[in-house]
């Protein structure tokens, strides 16, 4: 059977690469060979997964110097050179070895006003929003995110400003614009306008590129561009 080789990041933000040697077989994925290497050449690698099958977004790393799921991704398609290199997501803190801490990345959900506000109760009825609604469409295009953060790792806005709330948390914000039963509104347009909001996003695509799910932060933020813009130009504050 064939080896492959493989660096793993070691350590936390000083650490460095270290070389394992791991078979090779059929189908197998990046977090097969991350596996491989907890179970049978180092048990102290840290690594983080859960469902194994594009569920939970938990086993998200970079690899080849890539954002990837890595449950999703097979080795034949990144490491055709014989070399698979795999370290923890970029743009967060290192907790260590493969495990990203994605604190800031969920606080910016917070940050961006990314919790429903309900505008009933429980003894109310049920909102009727019509499937054929636009501002429903608008929120179901980017409804289905999971919070793995391969999207916040690939953007270049969140590399330069650290307070940017990224991709992630805006396209969040945007489908609760969007979603008739929210009474936040206003906060949380207010919360996207300021400078770590929607207006410093350049716009490269490099979210929506790198997507698992396929979505498309990119047209959410232009979303909230709109949004904030018009409400702007009313004369009312956001
Ligand atoms: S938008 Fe996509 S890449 Fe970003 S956190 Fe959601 S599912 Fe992950
Ligand atoms: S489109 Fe905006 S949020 Fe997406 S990667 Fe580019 S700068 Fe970041
Ligand atoms: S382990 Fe859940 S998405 Fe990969």
């Amino acid at each position: 059977m064939s080896a492959l080789r493989v660096r793993v990041w070691r350590g936390g933000a000083d650490g460095r690469f270290q070389e394992f040697d791991v078979p090779r077989h059929e189908s197998q994925t990046v977090l097969d060979v991350v596996t491989h290497i907890q179970r049978h050449l180092d048990p102290t690698l840290a690594y983080r997964f859960a469902c194994r099958v594009g569920m939970c977004g938990s086993c998200a790393m970079t690899v080849n110097g890539t954002p990837r799921w890595t449950c999703r991704t097979h080795v034949d398609k990144v490491a055709g050179s014989g070399v698979l290199e795999v370290a923890p997501l970029t743009n967060l803190p290192v907790v260590r070895d493969l495990v990203a801490d994605m604190g800031e990345f969920f606080d910016k959900w917070a940050k961006a006003r990314g919790q429903f506000k309900p505008t009933r109760t429980r003894g109310d009825d049920f909102a009727v929003v019509r499937p054929d609604d636009a501002a429903r469409q608008e929120a179901d295009a980017g409804i289905e995110c999971i919070g793995c953060g391969v999207c916040y790792s690939a953007c270049d806005v969140v590399k330069w400003n650290r307070d940017y709330l990224g991709p992630a948390a805006l396209n969040r914000a945007w489908t609760l614009v969007n979603d008739a039963r929210d009474a936040g509104q206003a906060e949380r347009l207010r919360a996207v306008a300021g400078d770590a909001g929607c207006h410093s996003c350049h716009t490269h695509m490099s979210c929506t590129e790198h997507c698992p799910k396929e979505l498309s932060p990119t047209r959410s933020i232009a979303g909230l561009k709109r949004a904030t813009i018009s409400l702007a130009l009313s004369g009312e504050e956001p």
